[in-house]
């Protein structure tokens, strides 16, 4: 696993797709400040300050696109909530990839495929965890309740330390991930879901469905029954 540390970047996966022929599979860029980090549906990703985690993973698993390539942000989320869950915390998933503690937002992952000339040249993986913050920092964050590692957990945490245990646990079983998909999976993240069973609103690009969550199917999508009993399997989108 080959490992770039950079000072400053605008954002780690627009580095990491730009140089994508520079770097081999399972390589981890690191950036200690992101000046224009990226979120999923055209959002931003704010840094909060110094001692916070923005990095992006390359994943060149083969020539060719494979369906179950996406629900990596959705192994990613369980392997986050088990190195949370070693500093003594109760993380939640909320569909797709968003990691909660307590009800907020404590991580985003953003996962991006990389095409030149019709030809997939793999994946950036990006995820930014908010692990040293001060509260009156992120009370200022627009839209979204948010937290962050040191506020939950009561002490200043060690970005490289906690950058390791991510990475480790990732890849601790990412290739048989890729043989197996989201099935092997489905049993760690519905045990941590916060979305099953409620009334929830979905923003899939412009449009909102409103339903309640019945279950997370074998490929990671969210089954949700709308007012008038359709049942709809979502791939994409965002709960609001
Ligand atoms: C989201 O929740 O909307 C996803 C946020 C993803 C943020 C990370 S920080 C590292 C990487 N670089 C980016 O520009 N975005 C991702």
């Amino acid at each position: 696993m080959d490992y770039i540390a950079l000072e400053e970047i605008d954002s780690t996966n627009n580095y990491a797709k730009v140089n994508i022929d520079d770097f081999a599979d399972k390589t981890v860029i690191h950036a200690r400040r992101q000046t224009s980090g990226r979120g999923r549906l055209t959002r931003s990703w704010v840094d909060l300050g110094e001692g916070n985690l923005f990095m992006s993973i390359v994943l060149k698993p083969s020539d060719i696109f494979n369906e179950i390539y996406p629900n990596i942000t959705q192994y990613l989320s369980v392997a986050l909530c088990k190195v949370l869950e070693s500093y003594g915390l109760t993380p939640q998933i909320k569909w797709p990839n968003d990691v909660l503690i307590n009800g907020k937002k404590i991580a985003g992952i953003l996962s991006e495929s990389v095409m030149q000339g019709g030809k997939f040249k793999g994946l950036v993986v990006g995820i930014g965890v908010n692990l040293n913050a001060k509260q009156a920092v992120v009370d200022l964050v627009p839209d979204k309740l948010v937290t962050a590692l040191n506020l939950e957990f009561g002490k200043n945490i060690d970005l490289n330390e906690f950058r390791t245990q991510l990475v480790d646990e990732f890849f601790k079983n990412y290739d048989k991930f890729l043989e197996n998909g989201f099935e092997m999976i489905k049993q760690d993240y519905i045990n941590r879901n916060c979305f099953l069973n409620k009334e929830l609103n979905v923003q899939i690009f412009n449009n909102i469905e409103t339903g309640l969550a019945k279950s997370v199917d074998d490929s990671g999508a969210l089954v949700l029954q709308t007012q008038n009993n359709k049942e709809l399997v979502l791939t994409i989108g965002d709960i609001l």
